[in-house]
């Protein structure tokens, strides 16, 4: 039931403090990860990963996409990600030593399960994170994670992104053991996880300011959405919610890419958004940035040092609380789903049953 939410999808963003909190408690100990978490047989499986493919749609694609930045960055273990549906219909050469990841909200998606299927006998190990259990991919895996994020209703995908987000580093770090990370890494990385749900909590106090950034949306055809890093999948997570639940076009960019072709778009009728936490991006963004308000366009900056970040005519500055960068792509997620929320609300589309969408997606 809603409870005293207007909707499924407002009422599971607001359970992202708890539900990130059962996707890692009872699987840390003394700030270490538990890698019996993962299955009997995990610990023999990993000691013979070589890389990792991680295959998944949609959302999960994006948690898929940031994954591959923790993968390379913090554990250097090779990681390749892709969408099921091409994945599944080209060639593919499987190195000796993968172990496959899919991603599932469902567990039924069926180009996430074929892909499966197909490669079974060639690789190494399967392991699903997945928010279904008993579902498809959870049985035909070798390994499993489940994101207890509890059902999902909404259509558009909220607290499953988030819990798949912290599956997935707790996976870079048990895999990440036989690589590159050291046991202070893992430490950090773990008491840094203890902070997230109070760090989601204030993000979701930023409601208001949300709702009032909306307005700027609510009559819009086009936007545009920036980040760098771990935050470039966040933009693409940020731009398809926009695009699900309220119909405004929305696109991605890396933001390094601005200045090859999408620039070209901006004007005062297509709002940016652009999330730059930390001050060496920002420094980098400003320039591009300065491009944008120059042409008339709005810009909304998805802050963390906002002394360095001057507000003026079009440019709006949202203020995010200091966290741990390993945090950042989960953290800054929140107000981007509150975002699409609020925009929807204001057109008044339908919020949990989208045109055209289904919430598992078993046909291709
Ligand atoms: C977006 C959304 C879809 C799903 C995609 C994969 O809000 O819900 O893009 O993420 O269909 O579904 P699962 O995760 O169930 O495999």
């Amino acid at each position: 039931e809603k409870g005293k939410f207007k909707h499924f999808m407002l009422k599971e963003i607001y359970e992202q403090p708890g539900v990130t909190l059962a996707a890692f408690q009872d699987r840390v100990q003394d700030a270490l990860v538990n890698e019996r978490a993962f299955g009997e047989h995990a610990s023999a499986i990993f000691d013979q990963v070589k890389q990792i493919q991680i295959i998944a749609c949609g959302t999960s694609y994006h948690a898929g996409m940031i994954a591959k930045y923790w993968m390379e960055g913090l554990a250097g273990i090779p990681c390749h990600v892709e969408v099921a549906s091409e994945y599944r219909y080209r060639p593919v050469v499987i190195q000796e030593g993968t172990l496959f990841i899919s991603i599932s909200q469902s567990g039924e998606t069926a180009d996430t399960l074929a892909a499966l299927r197909d490669v079974k006998q060639q690789i190494l190990a399967s392991l699903t994170i997945c928010n279904v259990p008993g579902s498809s991919l959870v049985r035909e895996s070798d390994l499993f994670l489940m994101t207890n994020a509890g059902p999902e209703i909404g259509v558009a995908s909220t607290k499953a992104f988030t819990t798949q987000l912290v599956c997935l580093l707790l996976t870079t770090v048990v895999i990440g053991r036989r690589f590159k990370m050291t046991q202070a890494k893992e430490r950090q990385i773990v008491e840094s996880l203890m902070l997230l749900p109070s760090l989601i909590e204030q993000a979701l106090a930023m409601d208001a300011d949300i709702e009032l950034m909306s307005q700027a949306f609510a009559e819009k055809h086009h936007s545009l959405f920036l980040g760098r890093g771990t935050l470039y999948p966040v933009a693409m997570e940020g731009a398809l919610k926009l695009k699900e639940i309220s119909y405004i076009h929305a696109e991605a960019y890396p933001a390094g890419e601005l200045k090859h072709g999408p620039l070209a778009l901006v004007d005062k009728d297509m709002p940016v958004v652009t999330i730059a936490p930390r001050n060496d991006m920002l420094d980098k963004l400003k320039a591009n940035l300065q491009e944008v308000s120059a042409r008339g366009g709005e810009l909304f900056i998805f802050a963390g040092c906002t002394q360095k970040v001057q507000a003026g005519d079009g440019i709006h500055v949202l203020g995010m609380p200091e966290m741990p960068e390993i945090l950042e792509p989960i953290v800054y997620t929140i107000p981007l789903q509150l975002l699409s929320y609020h925009v929807a609300v204001l057109k008044g589309t339908d919020v949990d049953q989208p045109r055209n969408l289904a919430k598992s997606v078993t046909v291709e």
